[in-house]
């Protein structure tokens, strides 16, 4: 049978590009499209992030023969901008000052086909070639909105395709707020619009506190992410751009909240991705609500963990509750240790 396909919907980001070096890297998966959006910084800059994790992935020289990256939403449905320079850096990728990607390499790289035209092409692609597809947002849902919005029967009508969402926090411990999660806050009009029209029992979300929960322990973190023993053109780039970001036993602010791990959220949203099977030890279903308003709830991810209100919310979602950190981390190894690719 032919490899699962993946598109990467990302706001790259430090941990956006370790999970896409995951993916690229994989050997269990074709990542068919990089789609990209704002979020930890600026469209621009996403998509030179994005742009530097192909060149670091592949062989140093030929570009790539069909373009892989997909320039999406520069803000959101209501006109947002967010910006999570305070973690990632300026430029969303640690200010680790690489030399930029050669301009010929990005020219063959960037395609000029709108995000949610692609994405409904690629997923017509794979129906037609038996091929699933499985798409993980690792930023703001604003792309996927419009997805539904130029096709709001997307889901339904495409048992093959999946969606892996790496957002929101079922326990109402956020980090972009009290309660809310970066990456819906940072559009909450695209969030709800997903999780209320993707009518499919494909999504699955990796919440925030999974990551707190279960991060890659440090030792793990320094054996298969900034790895001096096998070092290679991949892990030299992860090197540097987690050299400010990633410091083993800091636990200073959200994302460093553990001391006992990298919080890597959408690193193991790819994971999932990739072998949701093997990866993902529980999952509970529920109804999960966006709240909207403007107020201090903005952006909360409402879910239904059983309540005695008496109403009966459909399962909207599969909200991930535990993982298997052996299995993630045999991935990541598998992906960026073994150099035989480049
Ligand atoms: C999410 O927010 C971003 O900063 C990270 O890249 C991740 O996607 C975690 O809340
Ligand atoms: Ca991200």
């Amino acid at each position: 049978p032919r490899k699962k396909r993946l598109i990467i919907d990302t706001d790259a980001g430090v941990d956006d590009a370790i999970a896409i070096c995951l993916a690229l890297r994989s050997s269990e998966v074709e990542v068919c499209a990089i789609t990209t959006s704002f979020g930890n910084t600026s469209l621009q800059n996403v998509v030179k992030n994005v742009s530097q994790c192909a060149f670091h992935c592949g062989p140093p020289t030929p570009p790539p023969a069909t373009p892989l990256v997909y320039v999406g939403a520069a803000q959101g449905l209501s006109g947002e901008e967010a910006d999570a320079s305070y973690f990632h850096g300026k430029d969303g990728l640690g200010d680790a000052g690489l030399p930029a990607v050669p301009a010929s390499f990005i020219e063959n790289l960037i395609s000029s086909e709108e995000v949610p035209n692609a994405i409904l092409r690629l997923a017509e692609e794979s129906k037609q070639d038996n091929t699933q597809l499985t798409i993980v947002t690792l930023g703001p849902l604003t792309n996927l909105a419009n997805v539904l919005t130029l096709d709001p029967t997307f889901a339904s009508s495409n048992s093959h395709v999946d969606l892996v969402v790496m957002g929101g926090c079922g326990n109402a411990h956020g980090n972009a707020s009290r309660v809310a999660e970066f990456n819906v806050f940072s559009d909450v009009e695209a969030a709800s619009a997903v999780f209320s029209q993707w009518d499919s029992p494909t999504l699955t979300v990796v919440p925030w506190e999974l990551n707190i929960l279960r991060p890659l322990p440090w030792e793990s973190f320094k054996r298969v992410i900034t790895s001096t023993q096998q070092s290679s053109r991949t892990s030299d780039f992860l090197t540097k751009i987690c050299a400010k970001i990633y410091i083993p036993g800091d636990a200073k602010d959200g994302h460093k909240r553990s001391s006992e791990g990298a919080v890597i959220c959408d690193a193991l949203a790819v994971a999932v991705g990739i072998d949701f099977g093997g990866v993902v030890k529980e999952f509970r279903e529920t109804n999960v609500e966006v709240d909207v308003r403007e107020g201090m709830t903005k952006g909360m991810t409402v879910c239904d963990w059983g309540c005695y209100d008496g109403v009966e919310r459909p399962k909207n979602v599969k909200w991930v509750t535990d993982v298997d950190v052996k299995k993630y981390e045999d991935l990541l190894e598998e992906a960026l240790l073994e150099d035989n690719r480049l």
